[in-house]
């Protein structure tokens, strides 16, 4: 029989607390740590936004991996995988909620919702009613619009399980939010599990239908060193087709071959070889192919310098390959390292762009009664 003894700390002197934009003064931690096996997570109080605690939390798999998650927009900070230089965070962020809260931050790390990427000028009509959406994009609507999930506190359980330490976070998007119609309850648990993956597992449910469409905006660099490009990591995308854009990003309705084109990463290509023929960079959807399990190998983005890897299975039809086009310098990491163009580049499993005004994609609508329920892992692997 398995023996867990699970012990919970409370160590309230020793907590780091880094006060947010709105942040209290209160500072503390709690770990519930696994010893048996090592795995823990560790809560440490962050801040406050629109009245409610914020906290990071820091899960710790029994391999050592790390990886630290706030409640506020259910961001990962920090992804700790070792390479051959040692172990690094391979994901854009901030050491502080205050970084997050910044003017105009790219959704590094967040949740993504209610609907991911854009919707085209905000606008479509389900059942004959016609709805419009808060506008954040040029004439469009994007990642949930001005205020998504990104930037709203969620409620955290940590889950403890021995071998894979987790965190729940619930969050009610009401009716009427951002334009949308129908009290979405949501769930996301993120995993991080004894194999060395990042599992995120994403859940709802409505009381009127509308479209949903929930994922994960992490921009990962591999070296570690986010004031070098990603433009050397090699990628892999398992898709046959992608869907073209127009000017403003929104797919024209065409599913296009890959082949013979700079969006074939059918085979690996290094990322830089040939985003000179791709206008502003790549930021397009892939239609992943289909297998008979639907949870997937899609996507494997390797640097070869720190023989650090991922892995992406997903459930989903879409991946939205996203080079880190817009970053320009503007924003710096905690280190004072600016993050440049092509810093990161994002890899967000999804239903495709636009689905509400494109009757021929898969259809992203919850219909009461029906369960929204996706999976995204990302494997993490040292060569
Ligand atoms: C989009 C980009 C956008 C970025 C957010 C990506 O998912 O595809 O067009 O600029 O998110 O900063």
């Amino acid at each position: 029989m398995k023996t867990l003894i699970l012990i919970s700390i409370m160590i309230l002197s020793l907590a780091a607390c880094n006060n947010g934009g709105s942040g209290n003064n209160k500072s503390g931690s709690e770990t519930t740590t696994d010893s048996t096996k090592g795995s823990s997570v560790r809560r440490e109080t962050w801040g406050t936004v629109d009245g409610k605690e914020v906290y990071l939390f820091t899960l710790t798999s029994q391999n050592g991996f790390e990886a630290k998650i706030s409640n506020y927009g259910g961001l990962i900070t920090s992804l700790k995988v070792p390479g051959r230089d040692g172990t690094a965070n391979i994901v854009l962020g901030f050491d502080s909620l205050k970084g997050y809260l910044q003017k105009d931050v790219p959704y590094f790390g967040a949740l993504i919702g209610r609907y991911g990427n854009r919707i085209a000028k905000g606008r479509f009509t389900l059942r004959d009613e016609a709805f419009t959406l808060a506008v954040n994009n040029g004439e469009n609507h994007l990642h949930g619009g001005l205020k998504g999930f990104d930037k709203v506190v969620w409620d955290a359980t940590p889950v403890e399980d021995a071998s894979n330490p987790g965190l729940e976070l619930k969050y009610l998007s009401k009716d009427g939010e951002e334009g949308y119609a129908g009290n979405l309850n949501v769930t996301v648990r993120y995993t991080l599990t004894a194999q060395n993956e990042l599992q995120v597992e994403y859940d709802a449910t409505t009381d009127k239908a509308t479209p949903v469409n929930l994922t994960q905006h992490s921009y990962f660099n591999l070296t570690g060193d986010p004031s070098k490009d990603i433009l050397e990591h090699t990628l892999t995308i398992n898709a046959d087709k992608y869907t073209p854009v127009d000017k403003g990003l929104i797919p024209t309705g065409e599913l296009k071959d890959v082949k013979g084109t700079p969006f074939d990463f059918t085979t690996p290509h290094k990322i830089g070889e040939r985003i000179a023929k791709v206008e502003g960079g790549y930021d397009h959807n892939w239609v992943l192919n289909k297998a008979t399990d639907p949870m997937r190998l899609v996507a494997t983005l390797a640097d070869s310098a720190s023989g650090r890897k991922i892995e992406v299975y997903t459930t989903e039809p879409g991946l939205q390959f996203y080079s880190g086009n817009f970053l320009d310098g503007t924003l710096a990491g905690s280190d004072g390292k600016p993050f440049n163009k092509h810093a990161g580049l994002c890899l967000e499993t999804q239903h495709f762009p636009n689905s509400p005004n494109q009757p021929s994609f898969p259809s992203t609508v919850l219909q009461p009664g029906d369960k929204y329920h996706t999976i995204t892992k990302y494997k993490l692997i040292t060569q």
